[in-house]
């Protein structure tokens, strides 16, 4: 952060006062803060406050004939990173069609580098299929990122997602988009288990908990990658990544990963995919018919989606594929020939009794390279960064 330039622009919602603390906060870490405003947001917090905290003039007004120079793109060309805390639906929705009306905009649509937006609103403003597809569009297409908005009592008296982020979640987002030793790779996890549906109440499962693909995902968003993460049905609150995609089926997931995997550097399958799904789902409620004794349910196998991974056209750059592999018996002979037939580059395995649910994992790292490290016992954060570790080491080369 030292040294670094931030645009920190601030839009007008009631989160604005707390971009006085992340102006703090950028500014005790070393780095030199230039505010840009719009109008509204000066509804909110005075330029004053801002000015005095950054040691600079805040930008709010697209003309101004006591001033030389084109400040918009001066200051859009100035700068390391662009952090837009709150950023309103409406400064989304103007941005993502790339208006200029006002300062703040111009600035944005004159700026080059990266952007981490805080976006701040109303539950309905942000579940609106508007917002949705604003975020999508400067996500995919602007390359983006989001520190996603938190759940609780918003102002205005609803509670539910909308709420900004805490600056101190948004200053370490920012800290790794600029710092962090992933910066400029793109990661996929997939996390947790599968749901095959029977029927509309009855589904088939497995004691998978999502926390080591969290871990994973968390991990590597925190040391700067963009992180996709398809996760299964979890308990968990999700990790703060670039995109959550929420699946349920096998097929579901696959279709998400098969989506995604274009740009990426590496997948990391740690869901617990199911192998069969009911061959059809019945529309209705399973009855029992009278005096039946048994019943059965014709399964049929779900692709095998790291297995599919292998076979993607050749492209330049293929992602490394990372597997994981929960066993109850012989971990290293079912490694060996999970990380074979999958055409896998690494493999993660670990026995049941460790693995499923618990805090601490112990788990034996295999590679196409034939290394096979034991990692012993570790957190699942810890057995995260050593993973990552590892692509680094083979500088996410997939041949
Ligand atoms: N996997 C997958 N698609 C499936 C099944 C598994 O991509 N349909 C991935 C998992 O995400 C994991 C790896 O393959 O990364 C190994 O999963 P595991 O369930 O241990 O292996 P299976 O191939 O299902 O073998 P088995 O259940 O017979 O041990």
């Amino acid at each position: 952060m030292k040294d670094k330039s931030i645009l920190l622009g601030v839009t007008g919602g009631i989160a604005a006062y707390k971009s006085a603390v992340l102006c703090r906060q950028f500014i005790r870490a070393g780095a030199r803060v230039q505010v840009v405003m719009s109008e509204a947001a000066c509804e909110f917090i005075s330029p004053l406050t801002l000015e005095t905290l950054s040691g600079q003039p805040a930008l709010v007004q697209m003309f101004n004939r006591n001033r030389s120079g084109v400040p918009h793109i001066e200051v859009a060309d100035a700068a390391d990173l662009f952090v837009i805390a709150p950023a309103t639906a409406d400064f989304l929705a103007r941005t993502a069609v790339g208006r200029a009306s006002d300062l703040i905009s111009a600035v944005t649509l004159a700026y080059r580098g990266p952007v981490l937006a805080a976006p701040a609103m109303n539950t309905n403003m942000w579940e609106h299929p508007a917002t949705r597809r604003n975020l999508e569009t400067l996500r995919t297409t602007c390359d983006w990122r989001f520190v996603a908005p938190g759940s609780g009592d918003l102002a205005c008296g609803w509670t539910g997602p909308g709420r900004m982020a805490e600056p101190i979640e948004i200053f370490e987002a920012a800290e790794a988009m600029l710092e962090g030793d992933l910066c400029g790779r793109t990661v996929l996890v997939t996390a947790g288990p599968t749901v095959e549906d029977i029927d509309p109440v009855r589904f088939i499962s497995n004691r998978s908990s999502g926390r080591m693909g969290y871990a994973i995902a968390n991990m590597a968003a925190q040391r700067g990658a963009t992180v996709v993460l398809v996760t299964g049905p979890t308990a968990l609150s999700p990790p703060q990544v670039s995109e959550l995609v929420q699946v349920r089926s096998a097929l579901e997931m696959r279709a998400a990963v098969m989506d995604r995997v274009k740009d990426c550097d590496a997948v990391i399958m740690v869901a617990a995919v199911a192998d069969y799904r009911p061959e059809k789902m019945s529309e209705h409620k399973l009855k029992k018919g009278p005096g039946e004794k048994e019943r059965a349910i014709k399964l049929v196998r779900n692709p095998d989606i790291l297995e599919e991974l292998s076979k993607l056209p050749n492209t330049k750059q293929q992602p490394v594929r990372v597997g994981f592999a929960l066993e109850t018996e012989h971990l290293a002979t079912a490694a060996r020939e999970k990380l074979k037939m999958k055409k896998a580059h690494i493999i993660v395995a670990n026995l049941a009794t460790s693995g499923f649910g618990g805090t601490d994992t112990e788990a034996l790292i295999i590679d196409d390279a034939g290394r096979e490290e034991p990692t012993g016992s570790l957190s699942k954060t810890s057995l995260a960064n050593r993973l990552l570790d590892l692509l680094i080491a083979r500088d996410w080369q997939a041949d």
